[in-house]
């Protein structure tokens, strides 16, 4: 992903010092950290660090009341949700708790599903190729494992090999069908998918050039993302103006993953938002100026958030530093109910302690 941090210049600008203030931070209550004799000032609880400064718009809805400086809301005909927006930020938005929990599951079982699916490429098809029905496999406790291809095989008997056609595909099989030397080639579709970094929607993006690459397989975003993205970024567009999605990439985070602090600056148009939507775990969010050497801020964003940025916010850094999986803070227990009663237990489990970012753009 983005922001792979050189350790030496880990401290080196405000952005970087923020980064890593969240990545350390350590809740209070941390069942058998908070024993220590020599503990320093500061940390009663035995915790580490400090989130007095981080904006929760969910306390500022809840109270109502006058808003901290330099914080406000935006109204917008046609549009009947709060919008909280920064004075001296102009083109980002957060829309809190803008999804219900029905929604967000149908998101996270999206995204679990469907959106890893080929064509759709993940961070896992530069390893083991396309690899379909992932979420099935992972239900059905299925190993991945490398096998001949059947293809070059029969190219070669009928001895005209030699093409493009990979020598080895991976493929899933039940686990009692490992052969035995195989097991340190192999690995369940469980930790497949806990593997998942990335998938991208709609047209492709690749990480290696940092584009699109429109020669791509692709199919379009589907209708009820793209019409979930258009709603939402009313408040960010210009009057009379539709947003098309045409492009998204899905983030998933693992309880210690984090996304640096980066500039999304390939698509086209700038004065057209890219719709955020959290889904599981609470994080910090960092809104950064135009370089690192600005201090950014730092907010909450919880599962069923949203947020837009265009123009000028998009040329702000920005990233995730920490999720928080602990259960007395991850704060979904709204979806961990909905989701208790369902077959896939499998979705559960995951989403417990991870988070999902759904950001959908428009590329031309
Ligand atoms: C991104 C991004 C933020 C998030 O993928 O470009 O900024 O909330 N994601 O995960
Ligand atoms: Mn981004």
């Amino acid at each position: 992903m983005y922001g792979a941090s050189d350790p030496a210049a880990a401290e080196r600008t405000a952005f970087r010092r923020a980064e890593k203030q969240y990545k350390l931070y350590k809740p209070p209550n941390l069942k058998g950290r908070s024993r220590s004799r020599s503990k320093p000032a500061g940390v009663e609880g035995g915790g580490r660090g400090d989130l007095s400064a981080v904006v929760d718009f969910h306390a500022l809805l809840a109270a109502d009341g006058e808003l901290p400086a330099g914080i406000g809301r935006r109204d917008c005909a046609g549009f009947d949700r709060p919008v909280f927006c920064f004075l001296d930020r102009p083109g980002f938005y957060f829309i809190p708790g803008a999804l219900s929990t029905e929604e967000q599951c149908y998101w996270i079982r999206e995204s679990l599903k469907t959106f890893p699916q080929p064509p759709n490429r993940t961070n896992l098809t530069a390893i083991y190729g396309s690899i379909s029905d992932l979420f099935i496999a992972a239900k059905n406790q299925k190993i991945l494992v490398q096998v001949e291809n059947p293809d070059v095989q029969e190219r070669n008997e009928r001895n005209n090999g030699g093409g493009k056609t990979q020598s080895k595909i991976f493929k899933f099989v039940e686990a009692s069908d490992v052969q035995k030397g195989e097991e340190c080639r192999s690995t369940t579709a469980t930790a497949l998918v806990r593997k998942l970094r990335w998938s991208t929607l709609g047209l492709q993006f690749d990480w290696s050039k940092r584009n699109y690459d429109v020669s791509l397989p692709h199919n379009k975003i589907s209708d009820p993302l793209a019409s979930l993205a258009k709603n939402m970024a009313i408040p960010a567009m210009p009057s009379g103006e539709e947003f098309k999605p045409e492009a998204a990439i899905v983030n998933y985070y693992g309880p210690s993953d984090m996304l640096g602090g980066h500039v999304d600056d390939m698509e086209a148009d700038w004065t057209k938002p890219i719709v955020s939507i959290s889904l599981g775990c609470k994080c910090i969010f960092l809104l950064g100026g135009k370089t690192r050497d600005e201090v950014p801020t730092a907010m909450f964003l919880r599962s069923g958030d949203i947020v837009l940025m265009a123009g000028e916010a998009r040329e702000r850094f920005h990233g995730v530093p920490r999720i928080f999986t602990e259960s007395d803070q991850q704060e979904i227990s709204a979806v961990v109910s909905q989701l208790s009663g369902e077959e896939d237990c499998f979705i559960l489990d995951y989403i417990k302690d991870s988070r999902i970012n759904i950001n959908i753009r428009q590329v031309y």
